[in-house]
């Protein structure tokens, strides 16, 4: 009898650890919660194509600037002024480090933050058309005590209104 109680609690055990794990698939398996002001973050961003890398010396860290397909294109296409509504732009910034074997190179350290401006020329209409959102660390946490932290990136965004609110350059890649 003992033993038959003991099966039965391990296979209820069992078929509660499939049930959650179908689950989450279903939910799209995503535990990222959505930034303050809604955005959710873009699926499939770790295997978008790069735009341009960049540095910052003010804060020592390295990043890539990706896009999604509509960004790319119109990157390439020089089609960036303004970009087209769709166009996703990523950021993945990475704390400088230095290679082991090599002093000289700069190498990505622990991973910082992503971050996405998200192009809808009439939804984001009082922030250039864009809309900002950040997850920091690795555990993805979202940006901002309430949507107006949005301010904050399109405000340091301003002194490139010119570029469409973009600083990135995409680089050339013959
Ligand atoms: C203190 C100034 C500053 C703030 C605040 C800021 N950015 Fe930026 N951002 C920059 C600069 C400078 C670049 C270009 C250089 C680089 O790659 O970091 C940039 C680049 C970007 C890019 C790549 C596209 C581009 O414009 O080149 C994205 C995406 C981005 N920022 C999103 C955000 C989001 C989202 C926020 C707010 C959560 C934010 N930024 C806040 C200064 C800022």
């Amino acid at each position: 009898m003992k033993r038959i109680v003991y099966f039965l609690g391990l296979a209820s055990a069992l078929v509660a650890l499939l049930l959650a794990g179908v689950l989450n698939v279903r939910a799209g398996g995503s535990a990222v919660a959505p930034a303050p002001n809604g955005l959710e973050i873009p699926e499939g961003y770790r295997d978008w194509r790069i735009i341009a890398p960049s540095h910052r010396t003010d804060n020592n860290t390295l990043r890539v600037i990706v896009g999604n397909e509509k960004a790319v294109s119109a990157a390439r296409e020089g089609r960036t002024n303004p970009w087209p509504d769709g166009a996703i732009l990523g950021k993945i910034v990475w704390k400088d480090a230095t290679h082991e074997a090599w002093p000289a190179a700069t190498v990505p350290g622990s991973f910082v933050h992503a971050e996405f401006m998200v192009k809808d020329h009439t939804r984001y209409r009082d922030t250039g058309g864009w809309g900002f959102a950040r997850w920091v660390g690795p555990e993805q946490k979202p940006y901002g005590q309430g949507p107006e932290f949005v301010q904050e990136c399109f405000g340091c965004h301003l002194p490139v209104k010119n570029s469409d609110y973009v600083f990135t350059r995409p680089a050339v890649i013959p």
